[in-house]
């Protein structure tokens, strides 16, 4: 296809046409309607001319009689202007007037009305000269025929005069199409080009290619900015269903290889039923393990690939701290330690109640897994409060922290420190925290504490708030061993 054809093809160039075609047919219009009016304007003036001169000049022949006529014609006839007088005798010769040459049946049917007629002005025009005029012929008694006329000469200027204007605003019209028709189809095939170019390099596999935005704020920078959110997603659900395979190909390979060789080991060694009974439970727990980290992966994926929209609404948070706390501060008495509870009166958060449960739950777990301070009492602290605007959620123990090196790694699928492998645990409890934080817009942060470890995630509030922290107007619920 040729770049003609293209370009023929696009909107811009048949919208240019549609405007040229309308403001054509609209200017021509407006012409030939102000052309008829002023015809008809012109016309009138010349009838009323014609007859009130006729009038004058019959009641000058009335009155004074064919001299006088004569005389008053005659003297009119040298006006140069576009007065045209013709008096001829019964015999039809012409006695004064200021018309060398006009057809005679003009003057042969008398009274007959105004009509349009080819002259020659007396003294004035070279023979072959034709002027057109209006004229009316009238029949005075004495067998006298008066012809009196208008040259219409000014009128018929004024139409060629219309008639170029036309001509040239068409011209112009068309020019002006033709260039608004340009600019505008060089710009949007520019913009399309981009795009189109932009997404072919996206369909080649550079996924992390994204469109330009001009900033001029017109439709297609809305449209790249659409499209650029949709990219985004794209790649991250990509980037999800990526991670989820790489974990099954590698990292469920060494339960799986370890539990073949547990069963392989009990098939070769074991003696007796107490032998493979010891096999069997060892090779349950295995299963066990990898059915929970099965759960969790697909749990993490399902959560990476939710539509926030889908799935938030506003929550009581207040309420459901005073839940989670309610089962475990049983849990954490148990452990020798202490659960404190410090969130805001009336605060309320866009979230999905479960995961954010979920979340807590597995934040007060590794406290009380890995947050034991050395010496003392484990105290874990769960608060929330609004600050600058967001709804934040932390979870504090006490405990030996973790190394700042490692504060980022912790986040990521499988990672256990080497001093936490004595619990038990997948090592993805924290990987499903973030994936629920950025479920919520916010993010997973750590901070070492003096001592301890805090961990906060951020949701977005129900209602707008204002900024700052609302510390101080928390209610504590504490348990103290
Ligand atoms: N409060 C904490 N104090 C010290 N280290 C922590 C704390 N929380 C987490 N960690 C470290 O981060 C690692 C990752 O935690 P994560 O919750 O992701 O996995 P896990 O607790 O080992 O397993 P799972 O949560 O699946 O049972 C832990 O193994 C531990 O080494
Ligand atoms: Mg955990």
């Amino acid at each position: 296809m040729t770049r003609f054809t293209r370009f023929t093809r696009t909107t811009a160039f048949k919208l240019s046409l549609l405007y040229i075609a309308v403001f054509t047919v609209m200017s021509g219009f407006l012409l030939v309607y102000v052309a008829e009016n002023t015809d008809h304007l012109m016309s009138e003036q010349v009838v009323q001319t014609v007859d009130a001169e006729l009038k004058g000049l019959s009641d000058v022949y009335v009155r004074g009689g064919v001299r006088n006529l004569v005389d008053t014609i005659d003297r009119r006839s040298r006006h140069p202007d576009a007065s045209l007088y013709l008096l001829v005798d019964f015999n039809g010769n012409a006695l004064v007037g200021n018309i060398a040459r006009l057809p005679t049946v003009v003057l042969e049917e008398a009274d007959g009305g105004l009509r349009r007629v080819r002259y020659t002005r007396l003294g004035v025009d070279a023979e072959d000269v034709e002027r057109q005029a209006m004229v009316r012929t009238f029949e005075l008694r004495g067998g006298f025929r008066l012809l009196v006329g208008r040259d219409l000469g000014d009128q018929l200027r004024f139409s060629t005069l219309l008639g170029n204007a036309l001509r040239l605003w068409l011209i112009v019209v068309v020019i002006m199409g033709a260039i608004t028709w340009l600019f505008v189809s060089r710009r949007v095939m520019k913009r399309i080009d981009e795009i189109s170019a932009t997404s072919t390099t996206i369909m080649n596999g550079d996924l992390s290619r994204r469109l330009s935005i001009t900033g001029n704020d017109d439709e297609f920078d809305r449209l790249a900015i659409n499209l650029n959110v949709m990219l985004e997603r794209i790649e991250l659900l990509m980037q999800s269903m990526k991670d989820v395979t790489d974990n099954i190909a590698h990292d469920l390979k060494t339960p799986l290889t370890r539990l073949q060789t547990r069963i392989e080991t009990a098939l070769r060694d074991a003696k007796n039923e107490e032998g493979y009974r010891t096999a069997l439970q060892a090779t349950l727990d295995d299963t066990d393990h990898l059915l929970r980290i099965f759960n969790s992966l697909l749990r993490i994926a399902r959560i990476e690939s939710t539509a926030p929209g889908s799935v938030l609404e506003s929550v009581d948070l207040n309420k459901l701290v005073a839940e989670i706390a309610e089962l475990y501060e049983p849990l954490v008495e148990d452990e020798g330690g202490r659960l404190e509870i410090v969130v805001s009166q009336d605060l309320e958060a866009e979230c999905n109640k479960d995961l954010i449960s979920q979340v807590l739950v597995n934040l007060i777990e590794n406290a009380l897994k890995y947050g034991h301070p050395e010496t003392g009492e484990l105290v874990i602290s769960l608060s929330g409060q609004e600050q600058e605007g967001r709804i934040v959620l932390t979870v504090t123990d006490n405990g030996p922290g973790i190394p700042e090196k490692d504060l980022d790694r912790v986040q990521d699928r499988f990672v256990r420190l080497e001093a936490s492998r004595s619990e038990p645990g997948t090592g993805l409890g924290l990987s499903l925290v973030k994936a629920v934080a950025r479920l919520h817009g916010g993010d997973l942060r750590f901070k070492n504490e003096t001592p301890g470890l805090s961990a906060r995630i951020d949701l977005a509030p129900v209602t707008p708030v204002s900024s700052g922290t609302k510390d101080g107007q928390g209610t504590t619920t504490g348990n103290t061993n």
